[in-house]
């Protein structure tokens, strides 16, 4: 085989890091692994230091960093971060005093600090001169990570304090419970996974390249040690005093003890205070205070021997499972939900738990009537987790998944390779409901005024059959329904009305369609320009479209080409646009600067990179972009396959022709004609 060429390689080869980094950044969905990724940029660098004539300034090597593994700087810890052996019962902790104890002089008084072990994302934080100065993560122990400008954009992270000293602190990044939920939504709006829990957010979030994006997930930082002696020597729990006055976040909850049986009530109090604590904690740590006690007993490889974690269990509860219920959403699903006889549970009072899938029932045995164990795993939605089969009377019943919807009596469908079962049918009145209601929502047609009790009177008294029916609801049908006054009514009836306004974009997330959360949507929208442009596409025109945006891959593809296929959503889109609906999508921004700016570009024929990729390149050159050759189009960029009438068009208009390279040249701010 002869190698490819070194020119026609290293296009390959930025091309395709482009894409992976576009599905890793923006669309957070890499096809990618790492290590594929890893050798794709190494192979680039070798190829580059062969060929410098090949170094350009857009390739991915001159980037500032790449990923965040390569991206965030690497930073010594100049004392390691040691992490803490755990333990789990009173008999270890006994066993913890006596060996501190053992450890010191026969004379020596010891006093224990006791805290609360915060579930988060360790950090270091480092003050000079009264400024913050640099922030990294605890990475290995010895090496973390840079992290300094996404740690200023945690507003409890002062950037100034009164101690002119140098002061080495280490704290514990978090992010508050009811934080989650919302981030959680946000992210499911933009069709990326939730986070399992706020640890997994905070430490994702940390490590982030963007600090724009850090700003937006609310983190807090609370502080667990300092580190640096100077002027901070005596105890601990002095030191966390002296903080707390200096206006440093900490935890603000420790006792002093000495014996163990004040340490045992101390984690105690800790426990059944688990659910007051905003953020989540899995336990107590308890330190030996003074600092010249905490330097004689040192540290094994691992673990300082002055300090230990007792960890909690799980917070779980126990309750009676009177029925399983199923429930339909707006993709079809089937989900059984769990009603329980109301317990309290985390601070909160829960009465149905999600089983998920028949598969899950299945694994755990759950039968209707059982004693089921319910933990909430850092998630608001509780979970059953456990049975307890040595409760059981005989009066059990095993839960049949019905084979038809228990809404619309559709028989279901199981989908090959999928636990998910799913009712098939389109005008199902609970998919209806939730498709109408995800329509409604803040990101997509932010509808106001129409809550859930509204959607379903609607769709129940045959109002509503679908999205596009919204708008064509008098003020007359919504006054009819319940508990509704005129005025509210007319509210529901404008903010409707008001919502056609709304962007290609925002039409295209509230249509719900498989795999298009608010990026798809909006890379769509920017492409599509249009909802009648949309309509217009056949099939060969929508398969090129969608071709050529970066990031979309065959599972979104095939998804908006299904949807566009399918009669019944034709006729949707169809009547949202009789009805007026949508206006033609803004095209992003172009920079106000740079090598391109005043200058137009038509892009045509099949080039080396994506033809999206190449119409960013340019605005963010602070080109325009056109889609057509007309007047006053500066230059036409020619790839492969270009038909005659492109060509034709351009030079009548006066257009410049110009290939790839040269388009390259003239961002990278080389051309010389
Ligand atoms: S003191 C030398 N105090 O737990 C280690 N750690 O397993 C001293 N943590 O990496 C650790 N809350 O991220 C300490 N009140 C607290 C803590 C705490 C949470 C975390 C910390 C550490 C891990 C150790």
């Amino acid at each position: 085989m002869t190698p490819a060429k070194p020119a026609q390689r290293h296009q390959k080869l930025v091309s395709e890091l482009r894409t992976a980094d576009y599905r890793y950044y923006v669309l957070d969905d890499p096809e990618l692994s790492d290590r594929d990724y890893d050798a794709l940029f190494a192979e680039l660098k070798a190829l580059e230091a062969k060929h410098p004539e090949l170094v350009n300034p857009d390739s991915p090597t001159q980037r500032v960093g790449d990923r965040p593994r390569s991206e965030l700087a690497s930073v010594a810890h100049a004392v390691p971060m040691m992490s803490l052996d755990n333990t789990y019962s009173r008999e270890d902790l006994e066993e913890f005093v006596r060996r501190v104890k053992d450890g010191l002089p026969d004379t020596a008084q010891v006093r224990f600090c006791v805290e609360p072990k915060l579930d988060g994302a360790s950090v270091e934080l480092l003050y000079r001169g009264g400024k913050f100065v640099e922030g990294s993560t605890r990475g290995d122990g010895k090496t973390g990570e840079l992290i300094t400008e996404n740690l200023r954009t945690i507003r409890s992270v002062p950037t100034r304090i009164e101690y002119e000293g140098p002061l080495t602190l280490r704290a514990e990044v978090v992010i508050f419970r009811r934080d989650l939920e919302a981030i959680n939504q946000a992210r499911e709006a933009r069709g990326e996974a939730r986070f399992a829990n706020p640890r997994n957010a905070a430490s994702g979030s940390l490590r982030m390249l963007d600090p724009r994006i850090v700003a937006e997930r609310r983190l807090r930082a609370f502080v667990w040690q300092v580190v640096e002696t100077e002027q901070f020597e005596g105890s601990h729990s002095a030191s966390l005093d002296r903080l707390a006055e200096l206006g440093i976040p900490t935890h603000r909850n420790h006792t002093e003890c000495e014996t163990i049986d004040e340490i045992w009530e101390a984690i105690s109090k800790i426990e059944q205070k688990r659910t007051d604590y905003a953020f989540e904690i899995d336990g107590a740590v308890i330190k030996v205070d003074a600092r010249a006690q905490q330097d004689i007993l040192g540290a094994t490889a691992k673990f300082p021997r002055w300090a230990i974690a007792y960890k909690f269990g799980a917070e779980r509860a126990y309750t009676k499972l009177l029925e399983i219920k199923v429930q339909v959403g707006r993709t079809g699903t089937l989900t059984p939900v769990a009603q329980l006889v109301p317990v309290a549970l985390a601070g909160t009072t829960v009465s149905r738990a999600s089983l998920h899938n028949e598969q899950v029932i299945e694994n755990l045995d759950v039968r209707i009537g059982d004693l089921v164990g319910i933990e909430k795993a850092g998630e608001i939605i509780p979970q059953v987790v456990h049975v307890d089969t040595s409760a059981r009377t005989g009066d059990e019943r095993k839960f049949v998944m019905p084979d038809k919807c228990p809404v619309c009596e559709t028989p279901v469908e199981r989908v090959t390779g999928e636990v998910a079962v799913r009712c098939p049918n389109p005008t199902c009145p609970d998919k209806v409901k939730g498709a109408v209601l995800h329509f409604t929502r803040r990101f997509a047609m932010d509808i106001d005024h129409l809550g859930e009790s509204l959607i379903d009177q609607l769709v129940e008294k045959g109002l509503v059959k679908d999205v596009s029916d919204l708008y064509a609801l008098t003020h007359e049908q919504v006054l009819s329904l319940e508990r509704m006054g005129k005025k509210s009514a007319q509210n529901v009836v404008d903010s409707i009305q008001g919502s056609k306004a709304r962007p290609l974009s925002r039409l295209l997330t509230g249509l719900g369609i498989e795999h298009v959360g608010q990026v798809a949507a909006t890379q769509l929208a920017q492409t599509v320009v249009s909802l009648p442009k949309l309509l217009e596409l056949d099939a060969t025109g929508l398969a090129e479209l969608l071709a050529n945006i970066a990031g979309f891959g065959p599972k979104l593809t095939e998804s908006v080409q299904a949807y566009l296929s399918n009669e019944v959503s034709r006729s949707v889109l169809q009547r949202l646009f009789e009805l007026q609906v949508s206006i033609p999508e803004p095209q992003p921004e172009r920079s106000a600067e740079g090598p391109l700016v005043g200058l137009s570009f038509c892009v045509t024929g099949v080039l080396t990179r994506k033809r999206e990729d190449v119409h960013a390149a340019i605005r963010s050159a602070g080109g325009q972009v056109h889609d057509k050759v007309k007047k006053g189009t500066s230059y036409l960029v020619v790839g492969e396959k270009v038909g005659k009438a492109k060509l034709d068009a351009a030079t009548k208009s006066g257009a410049k022709l110009i290939n790839e390279s040269e388009l390259e040249a003239m961002i990278a701010g080389t051309a010389t004609g």
